[in-house]
């Protein structure tokens, strides 16, 4: 069997990780792997987004399997060629990944469809933001539409703050293109919450919820990134909230996907506000999450590939279950100093040669490393996760930590605080190895054998 991972940060090496667990024997291939994925697999010259350039690499192979990480090359619609030629694809076409490539479809599509979410209005033309941002009371959230590597919401605590996100959006100061329509909604007060479903358009698998933590600063203060911490599972979700989040904001989704002739087949991304009124939707991604896949597929005991493949062929995933292995994970990304804004590149990086880094509670997934003059090197704002594993979020949370001690760079940045809504909730004190994860959520196919239609 062959298999091709398109991209090659943390998010893709957790992928290949797991896969190569799932199927020893299988043959991979990535796209320009990081320093840490180069041993498992044999290099693609070819870059995420060239998607032609891709498809005749995988045609060339008979590649069995494409599993897509980014947002920008199945926005870019590599799905659709990669269908096209007959190529399995794992990843939703360019129209289904709207869903994440336009917060404006994506807010429209979940009013008509009734699904929770905060009240919006989108706008082209900064006269129209502006009169509507002065008639709103702080604080408001100004979102770039398009993509925008995560980093694109404002949360304004004022009016004047949610006015100037607005014109540096919209005069393409702030993010491009993708500031060219932007979304205004009500603020949301409660935890986030990130939950994976694994689709075939129809039916889905819900993997085990897991919590983000989006600001650079400890105290989830300063701005936003990519994510610099996750864990799971998240002991404030039970069985009854994830079953309320499949059937009142997955399937209507996917429902409404089909209908409007876009349905979407790949890896659906909820991220969630878990209000006082019940979960609302943040936003959808139509990819895996980065940095909550590192901590979701470590914890999975059965095998993910037959659910990819299944998906990827067209096939149907009706009635699939997955087991979670009863263990908490937590991810501390180490990033260079500067990100989310510019940082400097080439710090060499030491890891600890005394004992390995690596143990069975602890996973060193690579992201923005590479290898210059024979040296390992920082290449990117997010450079390592370092997930911990244990029995309890407390365990994680100590062997993440110590693997984040443990790798050296000029400029180290990490947040020690990953896990902190948990431990605070749990009713041992903070760092505590004694804190108790609720049990794991069992993903759970939604229907069975398409009884239910689209
Ligand atoms: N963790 C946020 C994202 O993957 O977009």
């Amino acid at each position: 069997m062959k298999i091709l991972i398109v991209g090659n940060g943390g998010r893709e090496h957790a992928l290949l990780w797991k896969l190569k667990k799932d199927a020893p024997s299988a043959e991979f291939f990535v796209t320009r792997p990081n320093p840490g994925m180069a041993p498992l697999a044999t290099a693609v010259d070819l870059a995420p987004d060239d998607v032609e350039g891709l498809a005749s690499f995988a045609q060339g192979e008979s590649m069995s399997l494409t599993v897509v990480g980014p947002e920008i090359p199945l926005a870019r619609g590599i799905a659709d060629v990669f269908s096209r030629r007959s190529l399995p694809v794992f990843g939703p076409t360019a129209a289904a990944a709207r869903i994440e490539s336009s917060k404006a479809f994506a807010k429209e599509l979940m009013e008509r469809v009734g699904v929770p979410t905060a009240a919006h209005r989108a706008f082209r033309r900064w006269e129209e933001a502006q009169a509507h941002i002065l008639e709103q009371d702080a604080p408001l959230v100004v979102k770039a539409s398009g993509l925008a590597a995560g980093k694109g919401a404002v949360v304004a605590t004022s009016r004047d703050e949610a006015l100037a996100a607005a014109r540096e959006m919209l005069q393409g100061e702030a993010f491009g293109d993708a500031g060219s329509e932007i979304v205004v909604e009500d603020f949301m007060e409660g935890e986030e919450l990130s939950v994976f479903g694994i689709t075939d358009g129809r039916h889905v698998t819900l993997l085990i919820p897991s919590q983000d933590h989006k600001r650079i600063g400890e105290g989830d203060t300063g701005p936003n990134t990519g994510g610099m911490g996750a864990y799971a599972p998240v002991p404030s979700v039970d069985v009854r909230l994830m079953d309320q989040i499949r059937d009142r904001i997955f399937l209507p989704v996917l429902d409404a996907m089909e209908t409007s002739a876009r349905p979407f087949r790949g890896l659906l991304y909820a991220g969630l506000m878990l209000t006082a009124s019940g979960p609302k939707v943040v936003e959808f991604n139509c990819r895996f999450g980065d940095p909550e896949t590192q901590v979701v597929l470590p914890l999975l005991a059965d095998s993910i590939l037959e659910l990819l493949v299944a998906v990827a062929r067209g096939g149907s995933i009706a009635g699939a279950r997955v087991q979670w292995n009863g263990k908490a994970a937590l991810n501390t990304v180490l990033a260079s100093e500067g990100y989310p804004g510019s940082y400097e590149t080439g710090r060499e990086i030491t890891m600890p040669t005394t004992s390995p880094v690596e143990d069975e509670d602890l996973l060193i997934f690579h992201a923005g490393t590479t290898i210059a003059d024979g040296k390992l090197v920082t290449a990117g704002g997010r450079v390592f996760s370092s997930v911990g594993l244990g029995t309890d979020l407390g365990h994680a949370r100590k062997r993440s930590l110590e693997g984040a001690e443990a790798i050296d760079f000029q400029g180290k940045v990490f947040r020690r605080d990953i896990g902190w809504r948990a431990m605070a909730g749990a009713a041992t004190p903070e760092g505590s190895d004694q804190t108790q994860p609720a049990p794991p959520i069992r993903g759970r196919a939604s229907r069975d054998s398409g009884a239910t239609s689209g």
